[in-house]
């Protein structure tokens, strides 16, 4: 039998990181390659307190929901969004199975194969295969340590007539960079006078290592919900537990009823499980209490493999110091390889994403991302010990 797939299917890379993950399964292999949260850290008690009384409450939790999601669940939501200075009604939210969901239902009811999305140069890889999926072409602009480079994004509005801007404007991923103030106002100006709409992906905002800080949300900047040219998607996944795949997404209403359309098509609804779940986690655990324990930790975390690099660190390596979010980007020694460097390092124990996988096009080849929240103590320390050996025997051998 030939099975013949569609183009868009066929030209589908698949994720670089599912397939490093794959790997990394031995006992002996220290992971720095997914975005994955501290399971140590993941609130068990809370999450099964919360669903011992969605089932003592009846059945509901096992039927079918509305596509839209748990009403209950929207106006905690809304309530958290509110304190965010992102005010929106229920009517204005759609609950999706992950942020990831809400991405690829906006990008199908937004755009048309051959459309064009600008996106930052690197960008959420998972981002890029959902383009891939939908036919759209990606053109990716530079940035710098205040984000988006406007300049950059300027010239290729001209040239490329994106419809749409994707950006994770708060601890990206995979850079862990933050947009200052004026680059998201600069940035807003700009999609609005080309009439571009914004997806602004935010799954990472409220992972922060240093409390003070505000970092206003491109969705707040530009207004209420309705005729925002923003609409903007978070998650339960780093806040409380990825396998809960319950993500949301705010805007103008009539975005978020042609989602909901296009959701009937995909799944009908999310898990009202998970959701009903959530809801009464809301009510009953002080979900800002353990963000603010999480935030500290992986703070912990990141700046001991920070402080690791420092001290073990090639003199012309370079990274940033993230502010918040999961992942510390590298710049290895200009000419190196990273995918080729990770054979190597998968050989030795340690595994992470080059970032090669992060580009739409033009990689910087010497680039790598290491996640610091899910290992910790002796376990980072091996890990960094690895990492810097396998680049030292590498530079060595090439
Ligand atoms: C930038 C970004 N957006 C979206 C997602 C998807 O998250 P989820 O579908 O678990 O909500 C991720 C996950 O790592 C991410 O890093």
């Amino acid at each position: 039998m030939e099975y013949r797939f569609s183009t868009n299917v066929a030209n589908l890379k698949s994720s670089a990181v599912r397939d490093i993950l794959k790997l990394t399964q031995g006992q002996d292999m220290i992971s720095f390659a997914g975005g994955l949260p501290a399971e140590e850290l993941f609130p068990v008690q809370a999450v099964r307190e919360a669903a011992d009384r969605v089932f003592s409450a009846g059945t509901g939790a096992l039927q079918y929901g509305l596509t839209e999601g748990f009403h209950p669940l929207r106006e905690q939501l809304c309530g958290r969004m509110a304190a965010k200075g992102m005010k929106v009604a229920p009517e204005e939210m759609i609950l999706t199975t992950g942020s990831q969901q809400a991405i690829d239902l906006l990008i199908g009811v937004l755009t048309e194969p051959g459309d064009t999305v600008l996106v930052e140069k690197p960008t959420y890889l998972a981002s890029l295969q959902v383009f891939a999926l939908h036919g759209l072409k990606v053109v990716a602009a530079d940035s710098d340590e205040f984000g988006m480079i406007p300049e950059a994004a300027e010239e290729l509005i001209k040239q490329h007539g994106p419809k749409l801007m994707y950006a994770v404007p708060t601890f990206g991923n995979p850079t862990g960079r933050v947009w200052s103030e004026e680059r998201r106002k600069r940035m807003l100006e700009l999609c609005k006078q080309n009439g571009m709409l914004v997806i602004e992906d935010d799954p990472y905002g409220d992972i922060k290592f240093e409390q003070g800080e505000h970092y206003s949300t491109l969705f707040s900047l530009a207004g209420g919900a309705q005729d925002n040219p923003v609409i903007y998607t978070s998650t339960f996944s780093k806040t409380v537990a990825p396998a809960l795949r319950t993500g949301w997404a705010i805007g103008d209403s009539r975005v978020i009823r042609m989602m909901a359309k296009a959701k009937q098509a995909a799944d009908l609804h999310s898990s009202t499980m998970d959701q009903q779940i959530l809801s009464q986690l809301l009510s009953g655990f002080d979900l800002d209490a353990h963000i603010s324990v999480i935030s500290k930790e992986y703070g912990d975390r990141m700046r001991e493999m920070h402080g690791l690099l420092m001290q073990k660190g090639l003199p012309d390596m370079s990274w940033l110091k993230p502010k918040g979010g999961m992942f510390l980007w590298v710049e290895l020694p200009e000419g190196l390889d990273a995918e080729a460097l990770l054979r190597c390092a998968v050989g030795k124990g340690v595994a992470f994403v080059p970032g090669v996988s992060f580009y739409a096009n033009e990689p910087k080849r010497n680039t790598a991302r290491l996640n610091f929240t899910h290992n910790k103590g002796a376990r980072t320390i091996q890990g960094v010990e690895r990492f810097v050996e396998a680049i030292g025997e590498f530079t060595v051998r090439s």
